[in-house]
């Protein structure tokens, strides 16, 4: 009887001894390796939202911006941003919803992008196709401000920065319906995103 009790006394500490090493452990590390990145470390990872929250400092123009362009784009997306190599930057306006069939729509950032802040972040993420990731926040904003005038989305006096590029409403905006599947996410206000959620924290 003795032995049993003493058993089942020595289990109850070893799961309690457990339980304190699990709480102790820190919550971000489970693996126990890697450490927290610095500011200054995630400071060249940009991740903008449509209405320009997440985009970095900085500015550029449309002179800028065209000046760059001859420079590093024209190659390969063409003197008047018609495509050659690559895509076409520009154009297509009013070809996505047609019903002749033999009408393919012609979708380009003027045409069909939805927010211009999509913009900034794949050109520093992925252009140019041969050096991604190489031009400042400044030049990013330069090319943003270029092509987006070219398209006439804004005028040639533009100058795009962290605040006007999340204002610009691209022509495609409304274009887009709302996924009416349910969400299998937990509720927005239980995320480590919750500061940044579109339309502010769920109720
Ligand atoms: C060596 C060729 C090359 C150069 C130089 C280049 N691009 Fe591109 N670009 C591409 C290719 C290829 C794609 C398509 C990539 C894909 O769909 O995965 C593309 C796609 C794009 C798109 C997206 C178009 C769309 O509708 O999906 C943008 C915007 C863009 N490039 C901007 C630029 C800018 C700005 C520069 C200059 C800084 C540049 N590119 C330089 C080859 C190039």
């Amino acid at each position: 009887m003795f032995t049993i009790t003493n058993r089942v006394l020595r289990v109850g500490a070893l799961m309690l001894a457990c339980a304190c090493a699990q709480a102790a452990a820190p919550a971000q590390e489970p693996y126990g390796f890697g450490s927290a990145p610095s500011p200054a470390e995630l400071e060249r990872f940009v991740s903008p939202l449509p209405d320009g929250r997440g985009l970095p400092p900085g500015s550029g123009s449309v002179e800028q911006g065209k000046a760059l362009y001859a420079q590093q784009c024209v190659a390969c997306h063409g003197a008047n941003l018609e495509g050659g190599i690559a895509d076409k930057l520009i154009g297509g306006r009013g070809t996505l919803v047609n019903d002749t069939p033999a009408k393919a729509p012609v979708k380009t950032v003027e045409s069909y992008w939805p927010y211009a802040t999509t913009l900034f972040d794949y050109i520093k993420r992925a252009m140019p196709l041969t050096a991604p990731d190489s031009l400042t926040n400044d030049q990013v904003y330069a090319l943003c401000a270029y092509i987006l005038s070219q398209a006439k989305i804004v005028p040639d006096t533009a100058v795009m920065n962290a605040d006007t590029l999340g204002k610009v409403v691209m022509p495609n905006r409304d274009g887009f319906i709302a996924d009416p599947r349910p969400e299998k996410l937990p509720p927005v206000a239980s995320t480590p995103h919750r500061d940044v959620a579109i339309g502010g924290a769920a109720k």
